[in-house]
């Protein structure tokens, strides 16, 4: 039997790779990339007594060894003097970077809610030619720790350790019992879930809307009496999403003609589609980050949560507010059985987008060049 409970996930952020593993019981671990050992962040003293962890190793390391070996040896007795161990155990594992020329295949799944047996099937459709994973947000709710661990049972098994994962916070990931802790679990800049990354063939921004209300939000029954406040005071994304707003102004990308790609759950431009509601917020936020998207030339934004698949142009009578980079929403949880997602063959001038059910069958397909 394994000493990890799932195949290992590959998270990307910055130019590094994050390795979330998740082991049967305590003890210690490291990983072997070429001939460097990389361990989980530490102040000298190793971890032993928790059964998530996480190692950051640089891209350029892991993508020049195409695989890494995992090394753990389970704790019997960690104490001051002489700590027990079991003998060493290790599991190697291949990985495959983004191809350095000719198409990426790209999937995109969001709003998955919970419907992982679906999900697992639309994740497929380039089988063995998948490249990269996107996570948008919304896979499962967060409540207990339980959620969290299918999750990342579901990325396990959908990439086998094998594939970089671009992982997004989406609202639901911030409601419930461990929405406190979702930065313990998948990747960050510190506890930040924005962040930069780049993946050699593109370069891009993670951007977290949080939720997709006012923090003090109070909704109504039906028969139009106040509700108690939605958040009661444990939302403060007002704030956040300034200070992401001061994040996008000091980000810059390399003049270089990379293709430049946004992803965040909400789509900031078309937060709702309908107009006026309660999730028609923050124009004058979400304004100044589609000036900063702008200004860094970003190609196109990928982004779920509307439960829709569409390509918004600039001129789409959708938005809620105005934007000069297209929006492909591709996600869609169809009744709540089967995820549809979108399947994104990506080349250095653009994409080729097919909205993909269970079954893999194209529901819609069209094509984006990139605008320079
Ligand atoms: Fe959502």
């Amino acid at each position: 039997m394994s000493f990890l409970t799932y195949a290992p996930s590959v998270f990307v952020i910055g130019e590094e790779y994050e390795l979330l593993l998740c082991l049967r019981s305590h003890g210690l671990l490291s990983v072997r990339v070429g001939d460097t050992l990389y361990y989980e962040e530490n102040s000298g003293a190793l971890p032993t007594e928790r059964t998530v962890a996480r190692v950051r190793v640089p891209q350029a390391a892991l993508n020049a060894a195409r695989g890494y070996e995992v090394i753990f040896r389970a704790a019997i007795d960690r104490r001051a003097y002489y700590s027990l161990f079991e003998e060493e155990e290790r599991e190697s594992y291949p990985f495959s970077p983004l191809p350095a020329k000719g198409d990426i295949h790209v999937y995109l799944v969001a709003d998955v809610h919970s419907l992982f047996e679906s999900a697992a099937r639309t994740v497929t459709y380039f089988g063995e030619e998948l490249h990269l994973l996107i996570a948008a947000g919304d896979i499962a709710e967060v409540e207990r720790e339980e959620d969290f661990l299918a999750v990342i049972d579901f990325l396990g098994k959908a990439t086998g350790g094998r594939l970089p994962i671009l992982m997004v916070r989406g609202n639901h990931d911030t409601r419930g019992h461990l929405a406190e802790r979702f930065t313990d679990y998948f990747p960050a800049d510190g506890r930040k879930t924005y962040y930069s990354f780049d993946l050699g063939r593109f370069v891009g921004v993670v951007l977290d809307c949080g939720e997709d209300k006012p923090d003090a939000f109070q909704g109504t029954d039906k028969e139009g009496k106040l509700l108690p406040p939605s958040y009661n005071g444990v939302n403060i994304f007002e704030a956040y999403r300034r200070r992401e707003t001061e994040f996008l102004r000091s980000l810059s990308f390399p003049e270089d003609g990379r293709p430049r790609i946004a992803v965040c759950h909400i789509p900031p431009a078309i937060t709702t589609c309908h107009k006026g509601d309660i999730f028609d917020i923050e124009h004058e936020v979400y304004a100044a980050w589609n000036a900063e998207l702008e200004r860094l030339g970003i190609d196109v934004m990928l982004s779920g949560h509307l439960h829709k698949i569409f390509l918004a142009m600039p001129d789409d009578e959708r938005n809620t507010l105005p934007h000069a980079y297209p929006i492909l929403v591709g996600a869609w949880p169809k009744n709540y059985k089967s995820v549809i997602g979108t399947a994104i063959t990506l080349t250095d001038t653009g994409l080729t987008y097919r909205f993909t059910d269970e079954e893999h069958a194209v529901l819609e397909e069209g094509h984006l060049d990139f605008v320079r």
